[in-house]
């Protein structure tokens, strides 16, 4: 049967956030809350904001079901299915990373002989849960704020993220790849999918230009977020770049995008 996660030890050294005078932390839905609730009051994000952001995204849940949303994927990606299926994965541990509606964590459940979805937003992580119970499948949820992870270290084989580090603002993207390759055990592999604008930046002298490019640099969106070389440069000197590739990739509406995706191992 998947849960939500509620902390004690593990296969994957999940550490439950200290507890807050006056929540509950039975089981499910009421432990998740003092997780909220725990990581408001007790636990320092590296990134300010969180809490708004937290919101954010469960309102977006609240309103949605996975496939209304414009990057919805209703199977795993090829390029995941043709990296898992051409490694044997016996015994390891996977960690889906903003794991959403959870379809990709739902994939993974049925090939690592551990799987965790993490999301920030509860309410996703109730959609991917009972994703994995229509599929038969026994993942198990953690409601979290990445880039911290409350997991030990060298707890996973592979972690997959698709749409999470993008969604992260850049003070925390250091800290991502830190904890990337923390929980990494030696020879596991980040498989990461970052999506952006086509379009290239405006020319610096143009008010779009400069407009795009201040927006660029306190960590929204632009053609140039997250280009290979930032990945790289991120990336090292702790996880080594297998492969990064940009493909067009088109949403379920809006303009067409730009998909990066990238495999790092750690040595
Ligand atoms: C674009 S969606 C992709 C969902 C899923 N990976 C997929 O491909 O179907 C990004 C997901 O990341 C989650 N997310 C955003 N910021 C996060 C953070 N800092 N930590 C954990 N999850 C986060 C969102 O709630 C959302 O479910």
């Amino acid at each position: 049967m998947p849960s939500v996660f509620t902390g004690g030890p593990n296969a994957i050294g999940y550490t439950a956030p200290p507890r807050v005078p006056g929540t509950r932390t039975s089981t499910g839905e009421d432990s998740a809350v003092a997780w909220e609730e725990a990581t408001a009051a007790e636990r320092k994000t590296p990134v300010p904001g969180g809490q708004t952001r937290r919101r954010r995204w469960e309102r977006r849940y609240r309103r949605k079901q996975g496939a209304d949303f414009i990057w919805y994927l209703d199977r795993a990606p090829t390029e995941l299915v043709e990296l898992v299926e051409s490694h044997g994965t016996p015994g390891s541990a996977a960690l889906d990373l903003g794991c959403g509606p959870g379809v990709i964590t739902a994939y993974l459940a049925g090939h690592f002989a551990h799987t965790v979805g993490l999301d920030i937003a509860h309410a996703a992580c109730r959609q991917a849960l009972q994703r994995a119970r229509d599929e038969g499948v026994a993942p198990t949820f953690v409601v979290a704020e990445a880039p911290t992870l409350p997991f030990r270290s060298e707890a996973f084989s592979f972690i997959f993220d698709r749409g999470c580090l993008q969604a992260i603002p850049r003070a925390g993207w250091p800290t991502y790849f830190d904890e990337i390759s923390r929980t990494l055990r030696p020879g596991g592999v980040l498989q990461l999918f970052v999506s952006k604008p086509m379009k290239r930046f405006p020319p610096i002298w143009t008010y779009r230009g400069a407009r795009a490019r201040a927006r660029w640099m306190i960590g929204r969106r632009g053609a140039q977020f997250l280009s290979h070389d930032l990945l790289q440069r991120l990336a090292a000197p702790s996880l080594q770049v297998v492969s990064l590739e940009d493909s067009p990739y088109q949403p379920s509406a809006g303009p067409p995008r730009t998909m990066t995706r990238g495999l790092f191992s750690k040595p």
